[in-house]
């Protein structure tokens, strides 16, 4: 991958969706992952097997896996926290899996009610099996720039878990700002720990929630330290249930429009992704309110 060239990976249907209260049907999950498809997204984060009392609206997983037609060349990566998600998502197909902890104890708690080292624990067997079939691996890192319940996190809780992922055989981490709470002083101090501990920029991507304003600037952070994967959701919908005050992720589109101005390429049409965004707009019967999704592009006259 040339040093321009970066993923966008969404997490629109998962990260985007799973707070949504009023349910949301199959048929446009599905319909969503095409048109994400179809504007040039090549990881779209699709579902996760977790319990459907603890995330109701991905309850559907099963029946979203088996229906999604999967095109050549996209990953759908899904999420997994124990051996009975393993199960459902081996029996589904899926052969892309992530592993979820956080940096924080309570949010851990709180989350997936096990402590860090049991969610370790529970994350091994995954990454052990996924690479038997040679499958690809994510660990997401929650609470990396603060905690819901703990406040402040230091980075060195965050390089101890990252240690233990990457020890599991993670292809990759996801270093994840749950609560929008990080500046870019925050992004060179945490990047900065994990790269100081032997952890490259190749394996690191960056989950940035806008909960704040500040999820472009600390996107300009990460590219000026040589990130170059980030996690976005089109609409910018998004937040995790457990993490009380979270807003949404980081809009796919703002992201694209941002690399698109600094000369970067990512591969996504935006247009062809503002039609992604408005239906899933018209499918939560709200508008989004997102920048670019407003504004649209910039067509000089
Ligand atoms: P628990 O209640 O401690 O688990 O939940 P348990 O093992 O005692 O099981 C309780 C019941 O759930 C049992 O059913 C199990 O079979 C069932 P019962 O016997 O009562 O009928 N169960 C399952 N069912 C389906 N699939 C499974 C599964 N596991 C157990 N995989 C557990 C522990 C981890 C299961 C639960 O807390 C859970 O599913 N949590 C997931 C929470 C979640 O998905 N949060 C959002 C994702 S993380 C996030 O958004 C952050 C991120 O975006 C990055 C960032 O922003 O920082 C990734
Ligand atoms: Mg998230």
């Amino acid at each position: 991958m040339a040093d321009r060239d970066v993923r966008i990976y969404e997490v629109g249907p998962r990260d985007g969706l799973q707070n949504e209260t009023a349910p949301i049907s199959t048929d446009a999950k599905l319909r969503f992952i095409q048109l994400l498809a179809d504007a040039g997204l090549r990881e779209i984060e699709a579902t996760s097997f977790v319990s459907p009392t603890a995330i109701p609206q991905l309850g559907d997983a099963n029946e979203l896996m088996a229906r999604l037609e999967r095109r050549p060349g996209v990953r759908y990566p899904v999420l997994v926290p124990n051996r009975r998600g393993l199960e459902r998502a081996q029996a589904a197909g899926a052969d892309a899996l992530c592993v979820f902890t956080a940096a924080s104890e309570p949010f851990t708690k709180a989350n997936i009610n096990m402590t860090i080292p049991e969610s370790i624990d529970a994350a091994g067997p995954v990454v052990e099996t996924a690479r038997e079939h040679g499958w690809w691996t994510r660990g997401y890192v929650s609470t990396a720039f603060g905690c819901p319940y703990q406040g402040e996190v230091g980075e060195a809780a965050v390089v101890g878990v990252a240690q233990q992922l990457i020890e599991l055989g993670v292809d990759e981490l996801s270093i994840g700002d749950t609560i929008g709470v990080a500046g870019p002083a925050d992004v060179r101090r945490v990047v900065g720990a994990l790269t100081g501990a032997g952890i490259g920029t190749d394996r690191l991507a960056m989950h940035f929630h806008d909960t704040r304003g500040t999820a472009l600037a600390n996107v300009t952070a990460a590219l000026d330290l040589g990130i170059r994967c980030f996690d976005a959701s089109t609409g910018g919908t998004g937040g995790c249930p457990y993490a009380p005050g979270a807003a949404g992720n980081l809009a796919t589109e703002d992201l694209v429009y941002l690399l698109d101005r600094e000369g970067l390429s990512h591969g996504v049409d935006l247009d062809a992704l503002l039609v992604a965004a408005r239906h899933i707009s018209e499918t939560l019967g709200r508008a989004l309110g997102t920048k670019v999704g407003q504004a649209g592009g910039w067509r000089v006259p």
